[in-house]
């Protein structure tokens, strides 16, 4: 399929999701789509099915697709037991669209339905999310890409690959393992038991930490390792990948074996072009990168610090794809490309600017057991914000003083990396190694009460989150 091929056939999966297009025609076009929060039974492949919370019946939930300046409206109805929001990640759009509970908006009772409406700012590979409690780690998550008609980009075809590591509804007979359960667990237990070694030496950008859950399964579309999802390509097509790590707790180094990938874009926002063997991306983080495809292989997702992978095959044509287990171990000893060490496109970096206020952000924990505060308190809305004005360069400085990783994520804005030597990328959110301080620049120009937080669900939950609020 030739990508506008593609596009048309993508045209027509909104359509048989939209329940309508614009209502004005002086307005720009829009896409309208329905989001149906319940519960479902979800076949993962391999004989894995399961019981989850789900957007439409579908893991991962139906793929969003606007083009740069449309507007969508997506109607939430929720049918769950309990309340849920959609958070729309990397987006800079009103704050009461935002989708966080207390911060942004009620949450939407069960039986009960939410509109958003906004007009979608910026191109580039995002997603949207559940944002209460530990729903993020069953399947409310979906894709979300927007296109831009003038981004001249250089490949046939794209591929989405949505990364995840999933538990809900695998614990036996019973099938009961919910995150709230998992949730429970730790803070029971105050930290997780040790994981089962991965018997390679790997090097570790994140520390030996690899996360505080584990999981039976890491999907890739929904599908686990042992029965991927297959994509059938013709030699010699360019493909344009846009990876999203929608993972709970888990960083993934996403690698295609024996084949150079160019990175382009990550968090949406287009870098230079930036050649890698493999890729590390934390929780919340996405990439965009361009291969050429001229045999069958694998792409494998290769859990940080805990065993097994996930995984899609790409077939070319129609020959079979090598198995990839043999090449998890190669990838775990390889030092993959964090994507905030990427340089900007000059159209999007920030212009140079010294900040007007800098902001510490503490990282620590676990305290009391299992809790992960940010400047010695846990996240408790609407108190203890962070002040800032309209129209101040906002600096953050991210300081991880735990022996874990941990990806900090702003909503509404997309900030700069601070590097040794100069601006880096233009990201949402960036990996913070254990230790390690991360700075990032931000403009304050789009009013609100914004919350900045850990992207690994369970710290999220036990505290790890605060919020920048504008005054004045
Ligand atoms: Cu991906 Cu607070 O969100
Ligand atoms: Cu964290």
């Amino acid at each position: 399929m030739d990508r506008r091929t593609f596009l048309a056939a993508s045209a027509l999966g909104a359509g048989s999701l939209a329940l309508g297009c614009s209502r004005d025609a002086a307005a720009p076009q829009g896409v309208e789509i329905s989001l149906d929060a319940q519960l479902s039974d979800v076949d993962l492949g391999g004989g894995v099915t399961v019981r989850t919370w789900t957007w439409n019946g579908v893991v991962p939930g139906p793929e969003i697709r606007v083009q740069r300046g449309q507007t969508l409206r997506a109607t939430v109805v929720n049918s769950l037991p309990a309340p849920t929001t959609t958070h729309w990640h990397g987006l800079a759009i009103p704050n009461n669209m935002d989708g966080v509970p207390v911060l942004t908006q009620d949450a939407i009772a069960p039986n009960a339905s939410f509109t958003y409406e906004f007009q979608v700012p910026d191109a580039g590979t995002y997603w949207a999310h559940s944002h209460v409690g530990t729903q993020a780690d069953r399947g409310l998550y979906a894709p979300l890409i927007i296109t831009d008609p003038e981004d001249g980009a250089d490949y046939d075809d794209e591929l989405v690959l949505v990364l995840d590591d999933w538990i809900d509804g695998t614990g036996g007979p019973s099938g009961v393992t919910d995150p709230d359960q998992v949730l429970a667990a730790l803070k029971a237990t105050g930290m997780h038991a040790m994981e089962p070694g991965t018997g390679v030496t790997p090097t570790t950008p994140l520390g030996s930490d690899g996360g505080d859950v584990t999981y039976p399964y890491f999907l890739v579309n929904g599908r686990v390792s042992t029965d991927p999802q297959i994509v059938d390509y013709t030699a010699g097509q360019r493909i344009r990948l846009r990876i999203v790590n929608a993972g709970s707790d888990t960083a993934f180094r996403v690698a295609i074996p024996d084949t150079t990938m160019t990175v382009t874009h990550t968090d949406g926002y287009p870098t230079e072009p930036t050649p890698a063997s493999s890729v590390l991306l934390g929780m919340g983080e996405r990439a965009d990168a361009i291969v050429t495809v001229d045999r069958s292989v694998p792409v494998v997702a290769v859990p940080e610090g805990k065993p097994g992978h996930a995984l899609l095959n790409i077939r070319v044509d129609g020959k079979p794809t090598p198995a990839a287990d043999s090449v998890v171990d190669t990838i775990r000893r390889e030092i993959p490309l964090d994507t905030a060490t990427l340089h900007a496109t000059a159209d999007v970096a920030l212009p140079g600017r010294a900040p007007d206020l800098s902001l510490d952000l503490r990282l620590g924990g676990p305290v009391n057991g299992y809790t992960w505060p940010i400047n010695g308190i846990l996240y408790d809305p609407p108190n203890n914000g962070l002040e800032v004005a309209e129209g101040q360069r906002v600096r953050l400085r991210l300081v991880n003083e735990t022996m874990m990783f941990h990806p900090i994520h702003l909503h509404g804005h997309t900030f700069e990396v601070v590097g040794p030597d100069g601006p880096l990328a233009r990201k949402d959110t960036v990996l913070v190694a254990p230790m390690a301080t991360v700075e990032v620049d931000f403009d304050a120009v789009n009013p609100g009460k914004w919350i900045t937080h850990c992207h690994n669900t369970y710290h999220l939950e036990a505290g790890m989150g605060t919020f920048v609020a504008y005054v004045g």
